[in-house]
């Protein structure tokens, strides 16, 4: 257990997408820092399966941040809290833009921007004093990948909806972590296989770790005159 950081200390802090991934990472590492996590995603069978690693104080909510209704009913259950972290991925399309599925890449954007949109609209009322809310992009929001036209347009929007409702919103700031490829699936998996092959193009020669991007999110929740900002952690990706 690390020292608990005064910053978080009996703080609410409140991760869509929580169950896996970054969202997981974000989870353990404000739970290690003293604050009060809820987690949230789709799957009961996922989130009880995290809840079991990351502990007993953990508080687990199902919501579909696709169902307008869902989101709503979520933040009633939640209630007040301080920091909203949105860690959705959805099942992302990544053929071709020629062979892609519209209708396939419209669920994605809807569950990503869409669900990150919602989360937002409804959360906002809720968040205290000193508060904000942290949605996730992608490196492809500023770098052209082969497969990646939708993905790019879901986490350009993210970005510029983060700026834009960061004015609405004020004093509650609003960011948008962007991540570069991480290292959060089995390395048997296809998206494993492909983005391992990215990895020789990248400065720091290597992945990254879920780890390493909730670092990101820790210090949006700390520092209190950052809004509206990208923060990106891509292992040199865009240089
Ligand atoms: N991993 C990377 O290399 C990488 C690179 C760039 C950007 N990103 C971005 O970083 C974020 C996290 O990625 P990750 O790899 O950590 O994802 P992940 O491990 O697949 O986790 C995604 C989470 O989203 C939840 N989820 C999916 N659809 C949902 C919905 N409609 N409503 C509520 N929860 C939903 C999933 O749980 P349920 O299935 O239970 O709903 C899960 O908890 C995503 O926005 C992704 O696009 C990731």
């Amino acid at each position: 257990m690390q020292p608990e950081n005064a910053v978080l200390k009996n703080k609410k802090i409140v991760v869509v997408g929580g169950s896996s991934g970054i969202g997981y990472a974000v989870a353990q590492k404000a739970m290690n820092a003293g604050a009060q996590v809820v987690i949230a995603s789709r799957s009961n069978k996922r989130l009880s399966t995290a809840a079991r690693q990351l502990g007993e104080r953990v508080q687990r909510e199902v919501v579909d941040a696709s169902n307008e209704q869902s989101v709503e009913d979520f933040f009633r259950r939640v209630g007040h809290f301080d920091h909203l972290v949105v860690t959705i991925k959805p099942q992302l399309p990544s053929g071709r833009f020629l062979e892609n599925d519209v209708d396939a890449a419209i669920t994605a954007f809807d569950a990503k921007f869409w669900g990150q949109y919602r989360l937002a609209k409804h959360g906002a009322q809720y968040i205290r004093q000193n508060g904000s809310i942290t949605f996730t992009s992608g490196i492809a929001s500023r770098r052209g990948y082969l497969g990646h036209s939708a993905v790019s347009a879901m986490n350009a929007a993210t970005e510029a909806l983060a700026k834009a409702i960061a004015i609405e919103l004020a004093p509650i700031r609003v960011n948008t972590v962007c991540p570069g490829f991480v290292d959060t699936e089995p390395p048997t998996s296809g998206r494993a296989q492909h983005v391992k092959t990215l990895s020789p193009t990248l400065p720091l020669n290597r992945l990254g770790a879920a780890s390493e991007i909730a670092d990101a999110y820790l210090y949006l929740f700390a520092n209190s005159y950052s809004t509206g900002t990208v923060v990106v952690v891509d292992g040199g990706a865009i240089c």
